[in-house]
């Protein structure tokens, strides 16, 4: 059976991460859903809100291989605990790969059989983000183009300033 685990911030999930959480489903036996801590970029939902919203999705999607949870240290040390096979990562443009392909390095690094793959993202989701969404959403804009509908709601109604 190969496992596969997609970790990243999801905050919040986007299309974007649907893409590759779907596509990536169909590629392995079971894929894990890895809510992380990036020590790099302030989150706004906590885990437990991040974990929820994948959670709402994956049901709807109906994608009965994925699980989801949360890792609060080293990704490579959960790769190992679980006994994993690959990390996927989702590429959108070039300006994520030097970031990314040093994650890839660093991993291997600290686990030689730490397989990284990329999926390269469709092409209207290129220049999506969590961070552009958080940005539309608190400023009163729409972003059902952007989450699945869902969350849409509940992405919403947490991220608008009260005026
Ligand atoms: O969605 P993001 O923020 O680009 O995802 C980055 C993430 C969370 C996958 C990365 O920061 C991570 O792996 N964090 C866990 C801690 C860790 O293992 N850091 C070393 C990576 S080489």
């Amino acid at each position: 059976m190969k496992l596969a685990i997609y970790p990243g911030s999801f905050d919040p999930v986007t299309f974007g991460h649907l893409e590759i959480i779907s596509r990536a489903s169909k590629l392995f036996d079971k894929l894990i859903v890895l809510v992380s801590v990036n020590p790099n970029k302030p989150s706004s939902f906590s885990i437990e809100e991040r974990k929820e919203l994948l959670h709402k999705v994956v049901e709807a999607e109906k994608l009965n291989n994925v699980e989801i949870d949360s890792n609060d240290g080293l990704l490579i040390d959960y790769f190992t605990k679980r006994n994993a096979d690959v990390i996927v990562k989702g590429l959108r443009a070039i300006s994520d790969f030097e970031y990314e392909f040093q994650m890839a390095q660093a991993n291997r690094r600290l686990c030689y059989k730490a397989e990284t793959i990329f999926l390269t993202a469709k092409s209207e989701n290129t220049y999506l983000s969590s961070s552009m969404v958080k940005q539309i959403a608190m400023f009163g804009g729409d972003i059902s183009d952007f989450v699945p509908e869902c969350v849409l709601n509940q992405i919403t109604e947490r991220l608008r300033i009260k005026q």
